[in-house]
């Protein structure tokens, strides 16, 4: 049973006039849904002197750069639910491709081209979500050399559930684009190969026709297209929304949220602008910048990437709080990737990251 305590400073609402000269940090459980308490610092929870060990909060530099090889995804980050990757692709792809592993979700950062599916084609660009279905089989054509986050993931990726916002919150049914039967483009060939990934080793299955031979299709199974300009964020004016009414995609033990462009809370009503410090104990926090001018943290730049694990606080950098006074709106855009179980970060990630963001908040 929920039995509500409290001792000392706090304020009557969360985020709102916090007490002058001091800093709120939120202590909640099962990422913003679960119980919580404010704790009210003197001094910021982020103002250590030296981290060792594996919970420095990490970040990459912008990632689509001459350390990352073309035309395949790398993985950056893991664990026994999904796999997070990065490409960049300057050609399409070579052959056909098949997850028997996960049900895959691309963001495109950057570019324009068309996935050819067995349930038809969708026109891709800059800011789309693609959800490719388990079991689909796809290739990507170019018109653009394309920037991808790819996540792969174990569960299904579903809608979040709307509650009191009701249906036509987030995005609108109508939002969600889905291919029109058609066959593969590419008919001249003599023989054509679908990559089938399978216990993360491929198979390589060949056809003497291009095997997208679907003619019409019906069925509540099907790969979609939403764009993160079309997500409509939830805002008050008089109160700092927690991240959790970003979620965008639901999956087994992890969420994808859509940051986007939007007016800030309002300086009179004495609200949190910038989000407020946690360290979110039940969730590992990723987050991709997509386009904007980040704000809330220091030299962070669109494709760069940040990781926050479970147990070490993370919040706005020094500067932020200043910042935000005179700034009325904001204008990034940012998918977060929160997951219950901790994330191992691979050899890339490691070899490539910036090893003194840590001390960004000193
Ligand atoms: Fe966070």
């Amino acid at each position: 049973m929920e039995s509500f305590k409290s001792s000392g400073l706090f304020t009557k609402q969360a985020h709102v006039k916090i007490p002058e000269g001091h800093f709120e940090e939120e202590h909640g459980r099962n990422g913003f849904f679960g119980r919580v308490s404010h704790l009210y610092h003197a001094i910021a929870p982020v103002t250590w002197t030296n981290i060792e060990g594996d919970l420095k909060p990490q970040c990459q530099p912008p990632m689509f750069n001459d350390n990352l090889k073309r035309n395949k995804f790398e993985p950056i980050l893991s664990n026994d639910d999904l796999v997070i990757n990065i490409g960049f692709y300057t050609k399409s792809f070579e052959n056909f491709y098949r997850s028997a592993d996960f049900d895959e979700l691309f963001f495109i950062h950057d570019g324009t081209g068309r996935i050819e599916t067995s349930y038809g084609p969708l026109e891709y660009t800059k800011g789309d979500y693609i959800i490719i279905p388990r079991g689909t089989t796809y290739k990507l054509y170019l018109t653009t050399e394309t920037k991808i986050l790819k996540v792969e993931s174990r569960s299904e990726f579903e809608q979040p559930d709307r509650g009191m916002l009701g249906p036509n919150a987030l995005y609108d049914q109508t939002a969600i684009v889905t291919p029109e039967a058609a066959h593969g483009s590419e008919q001249d060939k003599k023989e054509y190969k679908v990559e089938i990934k399978r216990l993360g080793k491929i198979t390589t299955v060949t056809y003497p026709h291009n095997p997208l031979t679907v003619s019409g299709w019906k069925g509540s199974v099907y790969p979609t297209k939403l764009s993160i300009y079309d997500f409509c964020p939830v805002t008050s004016h008089r109160y700092h929304m927690p991240p959790s009414v970003h979620t965008t995609y639901v999956a087994k033990n992890f969420v994808i949220c859509s940051f986007v462009e939007r007016p800030l809370e309002e300086h009179e009503t004495g609200a949190l602008k910038v989000p407020f410090y946690h360290s979110n104990i039940d969730f590992d926090e990723v987050l991709f910048y997509h386009q904007g001018n980040f704000f809330s943290r220091d030299n962070i730049d669109a494709g760069a990437l940040t990781f926050h694990p479970q147990g070490i606080h993370h919040g706005p950098h020094p500067k932020a709080f200043k910042n935000s006074v005179a700034k009325t709106r904001t204008d990034e855009f940012a998918v977060m990737i929160d997951a219950k179980r901790p994330l191992i970060p691979s050899e890339w990630f490691s070899n490539n990251e910036n090893k003194n963001y840590w001390k960004s908040w000193l």
